[in-house]
């Protein structure tokens, strides 16, 4: 049975305001973290929590959650949660509709007078998106203990340090550690998202049951040549270093395109060039490097070819190349029971269809000390982190539907969950 509505006008408006919340002079729909427009979007949820009756607080690691007590105190909260900071040029949508997904079950459950055995906490979780730190999930990872200090000193292209931005969001770095949530911490975790891809549009689904999350690697690669005038040296006589890295970029390109046992990817998408002059042989290039499979074993395969392909460029060029590890997450596997809770939930809502996810997600850390559970809408043409990016209200207020009757499925039936 369905115990929610589907209240489509309502998550539009409170998407239309997210969406007004943004960095204008950037096209498309940019909320990066530990910026005005983000303090500005935590103040509005912060109040929509409080509205609804949940207890309002940032953890120490700056992610804030709203608390709904449950009936049986001794039980752990179910944690419904995502994010709202965007890609530059992101869209509107992308982990925004999970943590409006929280807030409105939320009201719901307040207006129809539903109380759950479990406590309820309701996350938006900070930083999701890759940042200027070379890190994603930061606020996930700090939940779970998961943000090393090597992380928490890295600097920004201004010279933040990451634990002065968690501090700026109202975090407490120096106690992000001992007070991490640890395993059994938490009964489950349930996260609605946008597809980001094709699938279920394209097989004409209302949701998607997710069964797995990819695993993503990025490394960082440093190409020293040496700069000199463009007009003046020899092709015989440069050390490119521009030429040298796109060497690389299009070896990451043919090792993805490579078959393996699971499906992967691998991306190019950061590149800096020194200095970067019309006239000048470029004499440092700075690139990341993201690969992604739901087996970590296949990435480790990608990267031994890649660091042949690093030192063939090398020799044949006398470059000096380092490649360094930015960060890692795990790939992750639903559990049957978590699926199989989620598809009968989804069922009474509309089409249903098991996929796993390529993008990444704040419930791979999750999982590191919880059962996890996701649920997918629709993503227009399978396109995400641009400002095409849309899903129907309609299709939105199903995921939340679908969302909230797995919420009383799981509070009725968690014991049987193992992880
Ligand atoms: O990059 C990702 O996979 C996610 O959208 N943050
Ligand atoms: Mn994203
Ligand atoms: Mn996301």
């Amino acid at each position: 049975m369905n115990y929610f509505d589907q209240n489509d006008e309502r998550l539009k408006q409170d998407i239309l305001t997210l969406a007004e919340m943004i960095n204008e002079e950037v096209e498309g729909y940019t909320r990066r973290p530990f910026t005005k427009w983000y303090e500005q979007s935590r103040e509005w949820l912060a109040d929509e929590m409080k509205k609804c009756g949940l207890d309002v607080q940032i953890d120490a690691a700056s992610n804030l959650i709203g608390k709904l007590e449950g009936k049986n105190k001794d039980l752990r909260p179910i944690m419904i949660g995502s994010h709202t900071d965007t890609v530059t040029g992101g869209g509107r949508f992308d982990g925004i509709i999970g943590v409006l997904a929280g807030i409105e079950i939320a009201r719901q459950l307040k207006e129809k007078k539903i109380e759950l055995e479990h406590p309820l906490w309701v996350v938006d979780f900070t930083a999701e998106e890759p940042s200027e730190f070379g890190i994603s999930t930061i606020g996930s990872r700090g939940m779970v203990d998961n943000l090393s200090d090597e992380m928490l000193q890295r600097e920004d292209p201004n010279g933040l340090k990451l634990y002065e931005g968690i501090q700026m969001a109202g975090g407490r770095p120096e106690d992000i550690s001992h007070k991490a949530l640890k395993q059994g911490d938490v009964a489950l975790y349930l996260e609605l998202h946008i597809e980001q891809g094709p699938v279920l549009e394209q097989t004409n689904h209302d949701i998607g049951v997710v069964t797995g999350i990819v695993g993503i690697q990025r490394y960082q690669i440093v190409v020293n040549g040496q700069p000199n005038h463009a007009g003046t040296t020899p092709m015989n006589m440069r050390f490119d270093a521009l030429t040298g890295a796109s060497e690389l970029v299009l070896a990451v390109e043919k090792i993805a395109n490579q078959p393996y046992e699971e499906q992967v990817v691998g991306t190019v998408g950061r590149l800096f060039n020194e200095p970067n002059g019309s006239n000048v042989v470029p004499g440092k290039v700075v690139f990341d490097v993201e690969l992604r499979s739901l087996s970590t074993k296949v990435i480790e395969q990608m990267v031994e070819q890649i660091s042949a392909e690093v030192e063939k460029v090398v020799a044949k060029r006398n470059l000096s190349i380092s490649v360094d590890k930015l960060s890692e997450s795990d790939p992750i596997i639903v559990s049957e029971e978590v699926c199989q809770g989620i598809e009968a939930s989804a069922k009474v809502v509309g089409s249903t269809l098991k996929l796993p996810s390529g993008a990444g997600h704040d419930a791979n850390q999750l999982a590191r000390i919880a059962p996890i559970g996701m649920i997918f809408v629709p993503s227009k043409d399978g396109k995400s982190h641009c400002p095409e990016e849309w899903t129907d209200y309609e299709q939105v207020a199903k995921g939340v539907q679908a969302l909230g009757n797995a919420l009383v499925h799981f509070d009725k039936n968690l014991i049987k969950i193992k992880q």
